[in-house]
């Protein structure tokens, strides 16, 4: 099935989102074909080119010479930036250049910070090629660089004028991939509870995999409720950040040891965690969830843990010292526990 729906953030700042076949997208006015700068991810040109040429003309009267990244971390290293932004400018994008930035969450943060800052910035469609990118990076308009080793240090929290979310994308993603993104809806879903977590328990119980359009599209329209009411992380939005508190640490002492962490499992060792140090009572739902899903239980083997604490200083939503954690409280119901550093380091310190 096709689903097409809108997040509102502001008026000038409406994003649209279409789960679905992109190859048949209803007409959208707003969206006339204008000279378009393809910003690809090459993991996902080499699997899906047709698809993605056929998105590139539908959106591009004129196509400038695609800019083809290589997917992953690199991507998004704050040095590299640079040169991302002179090979853009060598295409001589105008004012009304639509870029499209087509691929995993890497690309599409990189992608998205270049049309952020291009020409004091242009408008972006983004079609996020990993379950990770369609059911969290790709909506919401949060976008980031990498500074050193601490992640996400850099960005701007803005709206792609379209989000395209097309699960024929994903057939070429390993098992591995798959479960990352089952990783942020299974977060998804214990924040919303009802409906949304009996479908997603129905899935991952079922054995997992690509799940269809409608499925996608539940998760995006709760994370779009979240994003719209607070774009700019100012209350609700924190919620998203279930599990992420301790997820992104180990992201960031996993990306110093050069050690594979998928996003979606970082959140999902996060989740356990915090959900056991700051209200055990719901840890067995959460366990549940995730053993079912495949996800991990334990941090990778060859982290530096000794870092740990200076990471969680860098985090966003330090206050005074001390962390604001959100925490699931009971199915469709998140609080948010004062914690100070040292806390969050023991409970991320029993994933070792
Ligand atoms: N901005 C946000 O709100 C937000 C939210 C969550 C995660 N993120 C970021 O997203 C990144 C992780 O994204 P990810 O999990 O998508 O991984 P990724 O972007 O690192 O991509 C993983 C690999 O998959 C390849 N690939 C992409 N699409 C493919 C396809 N369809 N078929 C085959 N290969 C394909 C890429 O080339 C890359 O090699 C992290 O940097 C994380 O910080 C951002
Ligand atoms: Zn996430």
């Amino acid at each position: 099935m096709t689903t097409t729906f809108s997040l509102n953030v502001t008026r000038r700042e409406e994003s649209l989102i279409h789960c679905g076949d992109v190859r048949n997208l209803p007409d959208i006015p707003q969206l006339k074909p204008v000279s378009v700068l393809p910003v690809l991810d090459a993991g996902a040109f080499a699997a899906h080119r047709p698809r993605i040429e056929a998105v590139t003309l539908r959106f591009g009267s004129e196509v400038l010479d695609p800019l083809i990244l290589p997917g992953g971390e690199g991507v998004k290293d704050l040095a590299g930036f640079p040169a991302l932004v002179t090979a853009a400018l060598a295409r001589r994008p105008g004012r009304k250049t639509r870029v499209l930035i087509v691929g995993g969450g890497a690309v599409l943060d990189a992608g998205q910070f270049l049309a952020a800052v291009l020409l004091r910035g242009l408008e972006s469609v983004v079609v996020p090629t990993t379950l990770l990118a369609q059911v969290d990076a790709g909506l919401g308009g949060k976008c980031g660089l990498d500074a050193g080793a601490t992640k996400n240090q850099i960005g701007v929290i803005r709206q792609p004028r379209l989000v395209l979310v097309d699960p024929a994308f994903l057939t070429s993603l390993s098992a591995a991939e798959i479960q990352s993104g089952l990783g942020e809806m299974c977060k998804m879903a214990l924040l919303e509870g009802g409906t949304l977590l009996e479908s997603l328990r129905a899935h991952v119980v079922r054995g997992g995999g690509i799940p269809d359009a409608d499925l996608l599209a539940a998760v995006l329209r709760a994370k779009a409720r979240f994003v719209s009411e607070d774009a700019f992380e100012g209350g609700r939005r924190i919620f998203l950040n279930l599990g992420h508190t301790i997820g992104h640490a180990l992201e960031s002492l996993a990306l110093a040891a050069g050690v594979p962490l998928a996003h979606g499992a970082a959140i999902a060792l996060g989740l356990r965690a915090e959900t056991r140090a700051f209200n055990p009572g719901m840890a067995p739902l959460v366990d549940d969830l995730l053993d079912a899903a495949g996800l991990p239980r334990k941090a990778p083997a060859g982290l530096s843990w000794a870092a740990l604490e200076e990471h969680l200083v860098h985090d966003k939503k330090v206050r005074d010292g001390v962390l604001r954690v959100p925490v699931l409280g009971s199915a469709g119901r998140a609080w948010i526990v004062i914690a100070t550093v040292d806390d969050c380091a023991a409970a991320a310190k029993t994933l070792a």
